[in-house]
């Protein structure tokens, strides 16, 4: 039997749906860490097409944005509205940004911030190249982490599984980019992406 106890009917109600929020945030995190789970054991072979990876972020941002409002934490966008589209596989540049978004929002305390910018540039000699990037206002990754990140079943977390950021590294190289970490203008850790355009 439910014990209501002194509460009246709106106060259980909002009760409820505070919960109802806790159990759908917690499944799509066990969700997420399942497909990262599944991933890692699929083959990797890309499948490009001409993608605009503005509209992708924003898609992976919204996807995410009950998660980040539950957290307190808030995201803001610099995107380059000029950047030309690029030939990858979006399954695999969804998953990897994916991923980076989730290790931001985790490492950012209520009222920090993760900010994601896009730009193009061409280093001389070079085809120009997409760079994407993903600041967060986290706790950062000490020195002697930085490498071991990328080991799949690396983690810091109670309840992680690290295999995020190896299964991330591995999807932009098999499309041809990079992926690079570095400390954040005000702390916290900057990732960074660089897609070649063709
Ligand atoms: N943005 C970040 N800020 C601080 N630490 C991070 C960040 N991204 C990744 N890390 C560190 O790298 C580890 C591995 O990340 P990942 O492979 O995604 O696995 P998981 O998220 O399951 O721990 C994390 O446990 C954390 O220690
Ligand atoms: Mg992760």
């Amino acid at each position: 039997m439910l014990d209501c106890g002194s509460q009246n009917g709106h106060d259980l109600a909002e009760k409820m749906q505070s919960n109802l929020q806790n159990i759908v945030h917690q499944v799509d995190r066990v969700q997420g860490r399942m497909r990262e789970l599944l991933n890692f054991a699929k083959p990797l072979e890309p499948h490009p097409s001409l993608v605009d990876l503005n509209s992708l972020l924003r898609e992976q941002i919204e996807t995410l944005r009950s998660r980040f409002g539950d957290a307190g934490v808030s995201c803001h966008l610099r995107l380059d509205e000029k950047i030309p589209k690029a030939h990858v596989d979006p399954n695999h540049l969804e998953q990897a940004v994916a991923g980076l978004l989730s290790n931001a929002l985790e490492a950012t305390p209520r009222g920090g911030s993760v900010t994601v910018g896009t730009a193009v540039s061409a280093p001389s000699g070079q085809s120009r190249l997409v760079n994407i990037s993903i600041e967060d206002t986290g706790e950062g990754i000490p020195k002697e982490n930085r490498e071991r990140v990328f080991e799949p079943f690396f983690t810091t977390k109670p309840h992680g599984t690290g295999v995020g950021l190896s299964l991330t590294k591995k999807f932009i190289e098999r499309n041809g980019g990079t992926l690079s970490i570095s400390d954040g203008s005000s702390g916290g850790t900057r990732v960074e992406v660089i897609i070649p355009l063709t």
